[in-house]
């Protein structure tokens, strides 16, 4: 299908980031961290997803498939982008399967969004998420086997590295992360929002 995108400015795409990455990666938790530093709105594309389809992100895996996810994703990303002209400065972190999908790396590539890949050892990735669904019950359907999780990354890590920019995360905090791409993408921070609240 032709990608019909209203062209952006350059003032548009200038804010907004994407953050991907493998599931653990943590797109949320520094996407959120630098929302606040530069005092940008952050957004989840999976709390849109689940705001728009009226179920949550596992109920939609298991009731109508991943394929059906996927479709819902596509037409999340597509809203996100629409509603960049004139909006308000934002990050978005993407579900760890959004950017290996090629229509929604193409989408991506199609806006001249810049994207930053959140990377780190798969062996810290499959800890963090067994400790996130122990200690705060988040459950991802894909989180099955390790072998399966290593296969999945395996099979993925080379979409990833399409990003504009490639961000390692391993033993590095949050706050340190956050400063690094504020850094490499020359991220202005600004001083009022024109819209009220966080998306999330
Ligand atoms: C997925 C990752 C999840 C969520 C969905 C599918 C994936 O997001 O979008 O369960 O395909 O890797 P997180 O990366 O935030 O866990």
């Amino acid at each position: 299908m032709p990608l019909e995108l209203p062209k952006k400015s350059p003032s548009a795409l200038n804010q907004v980031v994407f953050l991907v990455g493998f599931m653990g990666a943590g797109k949320s938790t520094v996407g959120r961290a630098l929302g606040q530093r530069l005092n940008w709105l952050f957004e989840d594309l999976d709390d849109r997803i689940e705001r728009r389809e009226g179920r949550k992100i596992e109920e939609i895996f298991r009731d109508s498939g991943e394929p059906a996810f996927r479709q819902a994703e596509h037409r999340a990303l597509r809203q996100v982008l629409d509603e960049l002209q004139g909006g308000t400065a934002r990050v978005v972190a993407l579900g760890g399967g959004a950017f290996v999908q090629k229509d929604n790396a193409d989408l991506l590539e199609a806006s001249g969004a810049r994207t930053v890949f959140l990377d780190a050892p798969v062996e810290e990735l499959w800890q963090r998420c067994c400790r996130q669904a122990s200690a705060d019950g988040i459950e991802r359907p894909l989180l099955r086997s390790k072998q399966q999780f290593r296969k999945l990354h395996a099979a993925r890590r080379a979409g990833y590295l399409q990003a504009s920019v490639k961000v390692e995360t391993s033993t590095r905090s949050v706050e340190e992360i956050a400063a690094e791409i504020a850094d490499r993408l020359e991220l202005q921070e600004i001083e009022t929002r024109t819209e009220p609240g966080e998306v999330e």
